[in-house]
Formats: structure tokens, sequence, C-alpha cells
């Protein structure tokens, strides 16, 4: 397994292990490939063989603030230490002094096997006009 950086061709494979998650906003592959190289977005991809296993996108001001936007590994891998050798990476290649990030379902207890603290975290929508 080695992790590289997003290419165009990671979209698909990116996108359909994100839908199967039941995920919004990943249903359209150009939408997807346009976000993952977006100003300020650092996206990884673990490839094993030929084959995408795994994600994480970092979105950064370069600065003050790394939020990870996407963490994503596909369901036949998971337990291999993709995902944490995913979270490695983005430190060592954004260069991240520190990484925020909202998670629900059974993911807490992934996160809670690294360095880091729990705090609360909101989703907030636009006020209804
Ligand atoms: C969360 C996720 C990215 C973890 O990736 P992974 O490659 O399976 O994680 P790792 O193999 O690196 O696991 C690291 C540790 O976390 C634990 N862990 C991983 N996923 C876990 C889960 N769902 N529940 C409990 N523990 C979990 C592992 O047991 C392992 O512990 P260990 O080091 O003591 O053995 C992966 O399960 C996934 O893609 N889940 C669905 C998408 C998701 O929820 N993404 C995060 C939303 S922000």
């Amino acid at each position: 397994m080695k992790i590289v950086a997003f290419r165009p061709e990671h979209a698909v494979p990116i996108a359909s292990m994100c839908n199967s998650e039941g995920w919004d906003f990943w249903t359209d592959v150009a939408d997807v490939e346009h976000a993952l190289v977006a100003p300020g977005v650092t996206t990884l991809v673990a490839v094993d063989e030929g084959e995408v296993v795994g994600a994480a996108e970092v979105i950064s001001d370069g600065g003050i603030n790394w939020v990870l936007g996407v963490l994503i590994v596909s369901s036949a891998r998971r337990g291999e230490g993709i995902g944490t050798a995913l979270i490695r990476e983005a430190f060592t290649r954004t260069g991240a002094l520190r990484l925020d990030l909202l998670t629900e379902n059974e993911s807490p207890s992934f996160y809670r096997s690294l360095p880091g603290r729990e705090m609360a975290g909101f989703r907030l929508y636009p006020p209804e006009s």
C-alpha cells in the first residue's frame, strides 16, 4: 500500500466509497474532482496494487486552521492501519500543527486511538429565508 497525491482518476472510486457511507454531496464525480483539488485542499489517496483503498482530504488556510474534510477507507480494508497511515501522512505532507474534524457513527473510537482531544462539534446551516 502506498499513499499518493490525488489524481483525477481517483475521483470515481473515492466518490463511490463515500456514497456507500450514505454521505451527502458525493454523487457528482465532477464536483468531487473539483473539490479535492481546490485551493487550500490537500487530498491523499491510499492505493494498493492499483486499487484505491482510502482517502483523506485536508482543508487549510496554510497557517492557523487545518480541517480533516474527509477520511474514508474502503469497507473491505478497514482495521489494517490504512486510516492511521493516512492521518500520519496528512500531518507530514501539509505541515499541520493540528487537525480538526467532525465525526459520527462508529468512528469516534478510531479517533480516540490517535493523539488528540475531544471537543464539541456543530454543523450549521444557512438561515431560512
Ligand atoms: C474510521 C476509518 C477511517 C478508520 O480507518 P481504518 O483503516 O479502519 O483504521 P485503522 O486500521 O488505522 O485503525 C486504527 C485503530 O482504530 C480502531 N478502529 C478503527 N475503526 C474503528 C471503528 N469503526 N470502531 C472502533 N475502533 C476502530 C482500530 O481497531 C485500531 O485500533 P488498534 O490500533 O488498537 O488496533 C474507517 O473505519 C472508515 O472509513 N469508516 C467509515 C467512514 C468514516 O466513518 N470516516 C470518518 C468520518 S469523519
